[in-house]
């Protein structure tokens, strides 16, 4: 979908999008389309329930005396609840509504109401960005009624008062949406067409491109490393295991012989868990193709960064492998050793990603020594049992980095929640002749499996750890501006993250 900001003018084709604000006032912008149609809003709002609540619309076809093709009022409820946020759902909504009619180009003409904290040119850049994350589809496998899904909204302008200060405020953002939508359509892919060495290749060629360093190393290479753990849950498939490692470097340079630490993020990348020999059964196996969410959150993030320059070293670390019960497989009962050296317990196969992201994680402080690390897994089942799909959960070391991702969460509406850590947990991973098991095997399962992490966590590093598996793909109720199965949970939040505290 092409985005462009525009100084106001009439409308020459299309849809005119205008709002209203909460008890049904319309904006400066649907005064003057209600009065250029010779009153075809007043007339239509007569015969509908419109209040100007947040969402609602009214719609009138083929205006007369109007060249557009459609008007649009869309309530924006109270000025002072409107926020980044809210303005990228209603942005989303609008698109919504415009794509399921076909309608192939839209121009916003939404003033800021009295009352509304956001400026102008954030108002227009955070509706455009929302009816882009909308725009998302993933139609690779249809052969069949394709009209129908078809997007065939392809031309959007937003109209402001200074267009070139509302661009100002957009740049980046559409950068943000490639980044989501590559991890969308990872998360998207079947397992049969995206295993490790396929996700690999995707990463070389989108973001080799981009200026990001990429580093892949096979199964041969982490054998002479010392990656047990990781390579013990690729070694049941027939597919290779991997590791990729992006670097953007876009922030200051070495200085007189020290480089500057790097922000570091870490994602399981398991294509398909069908949990090992520890096989899960046939319901809890469905969807087990996102089982790599957290690794796609890494590359669309690094996808992000790299398309919009952003000012900061960063490094993407994932742990590619796939979770089979092949006759390599690991058994419960084995023991293994990681890179780090410390030996695990392996009491379940199905409690693997904790497995690949220890090796992922001490790969990562050894060769970087980044100053903070935050990986990202769809980890346990437990804490979507715990915290639903609304907020992925966090644990961390560190209580500034924990009060920053939950401020960056609220601003993007990918929120997340603290949950503990405590020696107390860490005692349930005691193994009976091993350094630890690989699960807790009581209830605290998503805190059991955060401790098994901290074990892999140097001293001096700032670390977090998100549990997604709540909201890296979405089975009910599809939100507004997620139109996709595959959600690309955590390129907002994290991109945030690194603007506010980790750009120079
Ligand atoms: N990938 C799953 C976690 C998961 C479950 C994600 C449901 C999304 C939805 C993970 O590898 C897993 O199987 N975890 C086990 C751990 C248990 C064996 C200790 C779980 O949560 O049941
Ligand atoms: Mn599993
Ligand atoms: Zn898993």
């Amino acid at each position: 979908m092409q985005i462009t900001f525009a100084a106001p003018a009439v409308i020459k084709a299309g849809s005119w999008v205008v709002g209203a604000t909460d008890g049904g006032a319309l904006l400066p912008a649907a005064l003057a389309a209600d009065k250029a149609s010779g009153g075809a809003l007043t007339r239509a709002l007569k015969f509908s329930r419109f209040k100007g609540s947040p969402g609602q619309m009214v719609e009138v076809l083929a205006p007369a005396g109007l060249a557009a093709s459609r008007l649009l009022l869309v309530g924006l409820g109270k000025p002072e609840t409107l926020d980044e946020k809210s303005l990228e759902t209603f942005g989303a909504q609008i698109a919504g509504r415009l794509l399921g009619a076909g309608e192939a180009a839209a121009t916003f003409q939404i003033d800021v109401p009295k009352g509304c904290k956001v400026k102008k040119d954030e108002l227009a850049a955070h509706l455009a960005f929302g009816a882009l994350l909308r725009s998302y589809v993933f139609n690779q496998y249809r052969t069949k009624n394709l009209e129908e899904y078809e997007r065939k909204l392809t031309a959007l302008t937003v109209l402001t008062p200074d267009a070139a200060a509302a661009k100002k405020a957009y740049a980046g953002l559409g950068a943000v949406a490639d980044g989501i939508f590559m991890a969308r359509d990872l998360v998207n892919e079947p397992p049969n067409i995206l295993y490790p060495e396929e996700f690999a290749r995707r990463i070389k060629s989108q973001l080799g491109k981009l200026g990001v360093k990429i580093e892949v190393l096979g199964e041969s290479e982490m054998k002479k490393q010392g990656f047990g753990a990781l390579l013990g849950v690729g070694q049941g498939s027939a597919r290779e295991s991997q590791l990729v490692v992006m670097q953007w470097n876009g922030g200051k340079a070495a200085k007189n012989g020290k480089k500057p630490k790097p922000v570091a993020f870490v994602g399981k990348g398991v294509c398909f868990d069908s949990g090992g020999l520890s096989l899960k059964p046939g319901a809890g196996m469905m969807g087990m193709k996102g089982d790599m969410g957290g690794a796609a959150a890494v590359t669309g993030l690094m996808l992000a960064l790299a398309t919009r320059k952003a000012k900061v070293n960063a490094v993407g670390i994932v742990g590619l492998v796939e979770n089979m019960p092949g006759p390599d497989a690991l058994r419960p009962d084995d023991v293994i050793k990681s890179l780090s050296g410390q030996t695990i317990e392996v009491l379940n196969t199905d409690a693997e990603g904790r497995l690949v992201l220890a090796d992922a994680l001490t790969y990562t402080q050894r060769r970087f020594q980044p100053k903070t690390v935050i990986n990202l897994a769809t980890l346990t089942g437990a804490i979507v049992q715990t915290l639903g799909y609304e907020h992925a959960g966090v644990f961390s070391n560190d209580e500034e980095l924990v009060r920053r991702l939950l401020a960056a969460g609220r601003y993007t509406g990918e929120r997340v929640w603290q949950l503990p850590l405590d020696p107390c947990y860490d005692k349930m991973i005691k193994s009976k002749i091993a350094d630890m098991k690989n699960i807790g095997g009581g209830n605290s399962g998503a805190i059991t499996a955060a401790q098994f992490l901290l074990r892999f966590i140097d001293k001096g590093t700032d670390w977090a750890h998100l549990d997604i598996a709540g909201v890296a793909w979405q089975d009910g109720e599809q939100k507004a501006t997620i139109p996709s199965w595959g959600t690309g949970w955590g390129v907002r939040l994290l991109n945030r993250l690194i603007i506010e505290h980790y750009e120079s």
